[in-house]
Formats: C-alpha cells, structure tokens, sequence
C-alpha cells in the first residue's frame, strides 16, 4: 500500500504540502519528505504518534527536513489548518468492524471467497479476539461511526485543500452479514455530499498479509485487494 501512495505523492510538486488525516505508521509522511515535499499527519493514538515523532527525527537526522505530526481528531481538521493550505490527501481510514459468520466453516470460508472477502472473516475466533482487543482503540469502527467519521474528515478537507486538488483514500471492502460491504462506493459517495467530485475508483493488490500467507499454505488463493478512491476538491 505505501508504494500506491507514494506514487500518488509523486504527481504532487515539489514543496506541497501533504496531509495524512490517518498516518498510523506515518508511512505516507515518509516518502513525501524524502520527496521534497511538505507533510503533516493528524493522528489520535498516542502509541502511533510516538511511532510518528521517532519517524520524525530519523528523517530529520537523514535529510535535515522532519514531517509535522499532529495529535488531534482528524474530524477537526477544518478547524486545525488554513484553509486551503493543503495540496494532496493521501491516507488509508480506519477499518470497520464486521460481525462475523456463525455456521458450518468450509461454507463461511467459501461465501467469504467467493465474495472477494477478507479472510479475517473466516476465522472467525482469532478474528473476534483481535478485534475486542482493538476496538477500545481507534483502528476499528462500527459501520455507523465510521460514516459519521468520514463525512466529518471529508467536510473538513474540503475546507483545507486547495481548489481542484486530489484526496486520495485506500481502502479494503469487508464481507458484514454474508454480503459485501462496499466501503469504496460509501466513501465516494461521502465524498459527493461535501463537495468533491470522484476522479477515479480502482483495486490495487492488497500487499502480503499474514492471513494471505496462512491460507496459501492452504492452497488457497485469496482475491485480496485494495481499493482506491481518488476524490477531486
Ligand atoms: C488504517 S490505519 C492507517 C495505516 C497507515 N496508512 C499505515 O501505513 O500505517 C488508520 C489510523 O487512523 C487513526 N485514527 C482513527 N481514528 C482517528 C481520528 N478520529 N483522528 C485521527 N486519527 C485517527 C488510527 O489510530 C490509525 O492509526
């Protein structure tokens, strides 16, 4: 994923500034200040802002430039940065937390497949432990707090970023209740309602995950895929 949003960084000029309203790893800052470019995070944990801080230095200590990390709530980001200040959007949104299938194993696995799913899906109690242990954080949302999350990040950027300039959002679609939860269409459409227009929606291949490795040794080949929604202010 980081090389995808990298090479949306690279069409940017030199000296724009960046946002990552998610930065997490910071894993899009990076790049952009190797590249020349201005970039600044917004993030809300405080685990992930010490990973940002310490990203930070390294890069300053390398090239003599650092990145800004912010902690905030990137629902505020109208409120955070001038208006249109911002040059290009890159960033991955939190998950959504999907409930998970009861029922006969090779069956659910077998719907989740063939619905392009994530197999997190499928195994369903490591899924369910992982995912109780995250949820007091803010990697995952119910499907209701992420749309009222999004709609509130998407209102601000528009207020921040620099007239026909490019948001750029990966995200994973998830099976919820045996059908597929097509967060890209929510997200574009989102996108619609505060302003932008939609430039351009495609699938990018998901980077190896540990499930993908899991399952090969299965035998079984996983449709993972990202999707990329690029939105125009
Ligand atoms: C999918 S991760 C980003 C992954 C990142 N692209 C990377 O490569 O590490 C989403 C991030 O958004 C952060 N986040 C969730 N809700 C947030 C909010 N309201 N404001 C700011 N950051 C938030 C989470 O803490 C998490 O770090």
């Amino acid at each position: 994923m980081v090389e995808k949003l990298v090479g949306l960084v690279l069409v940017s000029s030199r000296g724009y500034l960046i946002l990552d309203p998610f930065p997490g790893t910071f894993s899009t800052c990076v790049p952009a200040v190797m590249m020349d470019r201005e970039a600044v995070g917004v993030e809300i944990e405080q685990e992930y802002l010490g990973w940002g801080l310490e990203a930070s230095k390294r890069v300053q200590e390398e090239i003599g430039k650092a990145f800004h990390v912010l902690r905030a709530d990137a629902s505020t980001i109208g409120n955070l940065l001038r208006p249109s200040s911002v040059d290009a959007v890159v960033t991955s949104p939190p998950y959504v937390l999907v409930s998970l299938h009861a029922g006969d194993p090779e069956r659910r696995l077998e719907r989740v497949l063939r619905a392009g799913g994530d197999p997190r899906d499928f195994f369903g109690g490591l899924a369910r432990n992982a995912l109780r242990e995250r949820s007091h954080r803010h990697d995952y949302y119910s499907l209701n707090r992420w749309m009222i999350l999004m709609g509130n990040v998407l209102s601000g950027l528009w207020e921040v970023l620099r007239a026909g300039s490019l948001a750029a959002f990966v995200v994973r679609n998830r099976i919820r209740r045996g059908s597929l939860l097509e967060l890209d269409s929510i997200l574009a459409s989102l996108g619609l309602e505060a302003g932008f227009r939609v430039e351009a929606l495609y699938s990018a291949p998901a980077p190896k995950s540990l499930w993908a490795n899991l399952l090969a040794k299965k035998g079984l080949r996983l449709p993972p895929e990202d999707r990329v929604v690029v939105l125009r202010c």
